[in-house]
């Protein structure tokens, strides 16, 4: 039985793994840790383009004889070109015990990793954690939907606006949250502005912190038209299936693009920077998404963090995965 240590173990490989985001793609960006008598031997994470595997990495000219791995995805039990596949390189490592935080869905390895491992006399625990989770949620999201997890950023007044009535936006937030956005952007596959924003504000959607300029995702803009050069056209939310080989999408808004992504049902994380400012009769930060009765609005969000960015406040909510879209497909 995996015990309150293992998890404290599972959560260090999730955050682990954020090393390998998004340079992994399109393979997950997973985390592994071997551990003996409560030391850390040895760690890896996915490395870019997708290989060696966190596994393979941990493992490289480490004695594991007698430890334990903790890995945030159950090992690969396939062979590929690039590389031997993950369950043979632990079944022969000589550890001890495996936990795992989240069995792969993936065809070729769903439960097939694990019981190679076993056969090997090695004991494994499969846990459903939820930091392990929670750090797959793009490859969960392509697996299980066919799409990439998005999350929808918007940066807001107290009283909801995004803009003033004439369309000044900048800024609303300060320096800190501004740079905690540019860090999600470096996180992301993807991003995507309305056709509005891009003919309001023109906007560079870069990353500009130390170190990550050169991670600046893929521009998207949700448009009926044309994209101009530098630019991808999505022509409508659910073209997003189309996006196989990106794992995270960030959507920047505006009030359009937002609507059309929650009527859709195509938002799984909500971040809100609020500043406190009034803007007063300025443009609201979502547009019309199809309610039809407030009823219909309660239970669709839980909030999962909250911090404070300088002045500003940062809240971050996961949709309720059991409610249908308002506009289903
Ligand atoms: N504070 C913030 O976080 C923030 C972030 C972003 C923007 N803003 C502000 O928000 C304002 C712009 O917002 P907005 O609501 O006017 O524009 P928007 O949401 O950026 O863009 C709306 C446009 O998106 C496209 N679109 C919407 N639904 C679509 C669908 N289902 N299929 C295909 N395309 C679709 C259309 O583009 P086409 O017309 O090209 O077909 C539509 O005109 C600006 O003032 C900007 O500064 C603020």
């Amino acid at each position: 039985m995996a015990n309150s240590a293992d998890l404290r173990w599972l959560a260090a490989a999730a955050r682990l793994s954020a090393r390998a985001r998004p340079l992994s793609r399109p393979n997950p960006g997973v985390g592994a840790i071997i551990v003996r008598d409560g030391v850390v031997v040895s760690r890896g994470w996915t490395q870019g383009g997708g290989r060696p595997h966190a596994e393979a990495v941990a493992l490289n000219g480490v004695d594991a004889r007698g430890a334990t791995m903790y890995v945030t995805l159950e090992p690969c039990a396939h062979v590929s070109a690039r590389g031997p596949a993950c369950a043979d390189l632990v079944a022969a490592s000589g550890l001890a015990r495996v936990v795992i935080g989240c069995g792969d869905p993936d065809p070729r390895t769903a439960g097939e990793g694990i019981a190679r491992i076993r056969s090997a006399g090695i004991a494994v625990e499969q846990v459903d954690c939820p930091f392990s989770r929670a750090s797959l949620a793009g490859y969960l999201a392509q697996r299980t939907k066919g799409r990439p997890h998005v999350t929808l950023k918007l940066a807001m007044s107290l009283d909801g606006c995004i803009a003033r009535a004439n369309g000044e936006s900048q800024w609303i937030t300060g320096a800190e949250a501004r740079a905690h956005t540019h860090a999600m952007r470096a996180q992301s596959d993807a991003i995507l502005v309305g056709g509005g924003t891009l003919r309001a504000d023109n906007p560079r959607l870069d990353v500009r912190l130390p170190g990550l300029e050169g991670q600046s995702p893929r521009r998207l803009v949700l448009t009926h038209g044309a994209a101009p050069d530098g630019w991808d056209a999505l022509p409508s939310p659910e073209a997003i299936h189309g996006l196989r080989d990106d794992l995270y999408l960030f959507v920047e808004g505006g009030a359009g693009a937002a609507a059309a992504f929650l009527r859709a049902g195509l938002v799984d994380r909500l971040l809100l920077y609020r500043a406190p400012i009034l803007i007063g009769g300025g443009r609201q930060g979502v547009g019309d998404y199809g309610l039809s009765a407030l009823a219909q609005a309660h239970d669709r969000w839980h909030k999962t963090d909250q911090r404070q960015l300088g002045k500003d406040t940062l809240e971050i909510y996961e949709a309720n995965p059991c409610l249908p879209a308002l506009s289903p497909l």
